[in-house]
């Protein structure tokens, strides 16, 4: 993540927005120590490298409060409750860096957030901004048929209280662009996608957080959900035999505000 958002300059102030608990705050604040002291691994976790600076302060805005405990201590992060479908809770110009991680899909009118960090980020600031589209999501199974009934119910679902797109990851550049229309032009720096092979199933794993909410996307069809609780199973074998794997597209844009 350090990587992506360019941190290359000690005493940067950057904002992670729809933090959650914690995974890019602790990702970024490892910048230059040569790779982040905890996480998933994943590649936009892995690319902190060393020849980075880690920022001064770090911004972690959700609009609720699930941010580890050892990151509200850390006197660097502030922690920030707000709704990213309002007016974010900066001044003009006040940030260097914004990151956001899978949390574009659930707004209201994202194109109008996108605007509200362009308006809070100094001329030269980037935003990254990151994505995993869930319709690509691979399971290894021995059912392909019924894997992609599945992923296809997940991808349409609306899982929370608010809205969901199953697809944001490839409609990043062009969110990007609707900026311009208003008022909130961006220079793409770059556009990159990656797929980090996960092998385990255990409780608490990605592919198997994954595959919960496949379970429950499958609520509402009875026989669906029996057949989705076998499948669960199976590919808990499958992963104990060493056959299986799972990977989902990321997508992640970096957007220089001119
Ligand atoms: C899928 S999680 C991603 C969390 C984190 N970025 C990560 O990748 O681990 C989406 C996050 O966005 C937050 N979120 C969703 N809608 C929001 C809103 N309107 N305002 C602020 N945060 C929001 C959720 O509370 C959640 O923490």
């Amino acid at each position: 993540m350090a990587e992506l958002a360019q941190l290359d300059a000690e005493g940067l102030v950057v904002a992670d927005v729809g933090c959650g608990s914690g995974r890019t705050v602790r990702a970024l604040l490892a910048a230059g120590s040569g790779g982040p002291a905890t996480g998933t691994g994943s590649s936009a976790e892995r690319s902190t490298g060393v020849g980075w600076h880690a920022p001064a302060v770090v911004h972690a805005l959700d609009h609720v409060s699930a941010l580890d405990d050892d990151l509200l201590a850390d006197p660097r992060v502030r922690s920030r409750i707000a709704d990213l479908d309002a007016r974010l809770p900066w001044d003009d110009g006040e940030l260097d860096r914004v990151v956001s991680l899978n949390a574009a899909e659930h707004l209201a009118d994202p194109v109008a957030h996108l605007a509200e960090v362009h308006r809070v980020l100094r001329p030269g600031g980037l935003c990254v901004l990151a994505h995993s589209d869930w319709d690509t999501a691979l399971f290894t199974s021995t059912d392909d048929v019924l894997t992609r009934q599945l992923v296809d119910g997940f991808t349409a679902a609306n899982p929370g209280p608010g809205p969901s797109d199953g697809f944001m990851g490839r409609k990043l550049l062009a969110l990007a662009a609707t900026g311009a229309e208003r008022g909130a032009p961006w220079e793409v720096v770059t556009a990159t996608s990656w797929a980090d092979p996960h092998r385990r199933f255990d409780d608490g794993s990605l592919a198997w957080k994954v595959a919960t909410g496949v379970l429950a996307a499958a609520q509402h069809d009875a026989a669906l959900l029996a057949r989705a609780a076998g499948w669960m199973e199976e590919l808990r074998s499958l992963a104990a035999a060493g056959q299986f794997l799972f990977t989902v597209t990321d997508v992640a844009v970096v957007l220089r505000r001119a």
